[in-house]
């Protein structure tokens, strides 16, 4: 969490770094601060505040000329949402902003006695008084003494006093990508959006190395003074990609780019109709003589894993576990050589699922990450990586992460049947051409926003909401409770239609909303029965169906009907309704949807 930025250049830096810094906001918004060598001397002011970037800008000086500074956005961990809490922290000669824990900081202030220089309740602010401590005026000397004494994880951009013009920056798990360009000089961030305008060509900064940023060279050294050198990664999106667009909100704009992202996410992974992982250099070996698989992810991305494995599990018998991966990284694996591995993570930097792969890679080497963000931790760890071409996706709420995440699922769950034996070469080629049809049902939805935007109108009122449905519907349901939570702060619980009875309904009282899915044919008459037990206890249904009609209008308050297709492609249409449902409960409590209260949306923290 926390989202860093760090510019050397030859042009004034303070509003390309609030710029950058607004679009870096989505990873903490509690504080946000800048700075920078004032007049390009080695004088270096510091600009924070408790709040937004908007907040920052507006106790930003306007004739700040500075072409060097470094900035910072929160997510508070030690220590409240204060001004002094936020980054950076100046001690000494030393000026930071970190991202990232560190955990030993109470040994640190024994260590080096720095209790009487500490002004804010951080452990950036202890990493700062260390590297003071260390420094005697050569940075690369005093980065080395310092970071050989934090344990925990960190990403740091550092400006020394008697160092204008320049930027040093060390990392440890936590995320930073750098860019060098002959025109504006050196950048670096927590993530590509934040300078995207200035060069589509980044690296991964290398761990355990130190990166020296001026204005017209950008070093990498390892800690024993060896150069490194980079290696360049381009991206195909501009910086319309990680704007508005138009739109009142990141999280609007990113459900209706699903049915484009889902193409571009399928699109080169079919051949005559069937999955081709060639160009992913995915060897069908991977998928041969699995016994058995495991599906690790957090929150959404493993909702999505879900919807993946009831898929797989059902249609050709392979046992597929699926696992919460802040849980499985303190388990015992039950692997072996021939289970396959599926990571699944929109950002790729989420901390427990990258442990959770570094366990199970100790045990297979089938590991395969389902990853949007490109050259990320996650997808550089694993065995081989499938990236799901979402673009970028800015509002904490994941929508289009999702459905390509679950559409590359499909694509793996084809390839499984087909080299497992369980489907024919045929009913392969079916089931793809199915799913090239999905981006245009979901643009049928999309279309009637309108309409989903009325009927929900009611949700803004409730305090606890169900989800219910079954098989697929069940998969999908987590997800639709998870969004209206997350953006709306209504209580929403998930469950099994067939289950409510063995406790929940108890809870059902008159006029809670509950969404029922019933988009699954196989189960169809099932689930009305469940949703007439809901009913008739005084529940407001949202029935969400394929049927053109109701025979019996009573079983419901409001229908939502999407259009007909396969069981098992259901649920990328009904997913449009529960986002949209989701959003609209945000928007009508007048809440943030983008930037929800607690949030941060890449969690690098434990
Ligand atoms: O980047 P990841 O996909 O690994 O993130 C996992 C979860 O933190 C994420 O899906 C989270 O649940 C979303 N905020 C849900 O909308």
């Amino acid at each position: 969490m926390c989202g860093i930025i760090g510019l050397t250049g030859h042009n004034p830096s303070q509003n390309i770094l609030l710029d950058g810094l607004a679009r870096l906001e989505y990873r903490g918004y509690d504080s946000a601060g800048i700075a920078f060598f004032r007049d390009n001397s080695g004088h270096i002011s510091v600009r924070k505040t408790a709040g937004k970037v908007s907040d920052l800008r507006a106790i930003c000086d306007d004739d700040n000329t500075s072409t060097c500074g470094i900035g910072h956005s929160r997510w508070a961990t030690h220590g409240g949402v204060t001004n002094a809490n936020a980054h950076p922290h100046k001690v000494g000669n030393v000026t930071l902003v970190h991202n990232g824990i560190i955990e030993n900081y109470h040994d640190l202030i024994k260590e080096f006695n720095l209790q009487d220089k500490l002004v804010s309740e951080t452990d950036t602010e202890v990493a700062a008084a260390t590297f003071d401590a260390n420094y005697d005026g050569d940075p690369i000397e005093c980065i080395k003494k310092t970071v050989s004494k934090i344990h925990g994880t960190f990403a740091f951009c550092i400006m020394f006093k008697n160092r204008p013009g320049e930027i040093y920056c060390t990392r440890r798990v936590s995320p930073l990508v750098a860019a060098f360009t002959e025109k504006d000089g050196s950048f670096v961030a927590s993530d590509l959006t934040a300078f995207i305008e200035y060069s589509k060509q980044f690296f991964i900064v290398p761990e355990d190395t130190i990166m020296i940023m001026k204005a017209d060279s950008m070093t990498v050294q390892d800690m024993d003074g060896k150069e490194v050198t980079p290696e360049y990664m381009t991206v195909d999106w501009d910086v319309t990609a990680a704007q508005k667009d138009g739109y009142p909100h990141y999280m609007i704009k990113e459900i209706h780019e699903q049915p484009a992202a889902i193409k571009r996410t399928i699109m080169t992974r079919i051949k005559d109709d069937l999955p081709d992982f060639t160009e992913d250099n995915i060897p069908d070996s991977l998928f041969e003589g699995v016994t058995d698989m495991t599906i690790i992810a957090c929150g959404t991305a493993m909702y999505a894993g879900n919807m993946g494995a009831s898929l797989i599990q059902n249609k050709f018998g392979i046992p597929v576990n699926v696992c919460i991966a802040s849980e499985f990284r303190y388990e015992r694996p039950v692997l072996s050589e021939n289970s396959l591995v599926i990571v699944v993570s929109q950002s790729g930097e989420t901390i427990d699922t990258l442990e959770a792969l570094r366990l199970a890679k100790t045990k297979t080497q089938r590991t395969l990450s389902l990853v949007n963000v490109k050259g990320s931790s996650i997808a550089r760890e694993s065995n081989y990586v499938l990236y799901t071409h979402a673009g970028p996706e800015i509002a904490v709420a994941s929508t289009k992460a999702y459905t390509v995440q679950v559409v590359a699922m499909y694509l793996i769950a084809a390839k499984l049947g087909l080299t497992s034996g369980e489907f024919t070469e045929a009913e392969c080629k079916k089931f793809i051409q199915t799913m090239q049809t999905v981006p245009e049902a979901m643009q049928k939805m999309l279309d009637n926003e309108q309409d989903i935007e009325n009927l929900t109108r009611r949700m803004t009122n409730a305090e606890h909401t169900f989800y219910i449905g079954r098989g697929q519907d069940y998969r999908l349901a987590m997800e639709g409770a998870l969004k209206l939570k997350e953006i709306s702060y209504i209580h929403a619980e998930a469950y099994a239609a067939g289950e409510l009875k063995h406790g929940t309904i108890a809870l059902i009282s008159e006029g809670i909303p509950v969404i029922a899915l019933a988009t699954q044919q196989s189960v169809y008459s099932k689930v009305i029965s469940n949703i007439r037990e809901v009913k008739a206890r005084g529940a407001y249904v949202i029935l969400i169906s394929m049927d053109d009609e109701i025979t019996d209008p009573s079983i419901c308050d409001v229908h939502l009907n999407i259009p007909k297709i396969d069981d098992d492609f259901a649920v990328f249409e009904a997913v449009v309704l529960c986002q949209m449902i989701a959003y609209y409960a945000s928007i009508g409590k007048g809440c943030n949807p983008d930037q929800p209260r607690n949030l941060a949306k890449s969690v690098t923290v434990e």
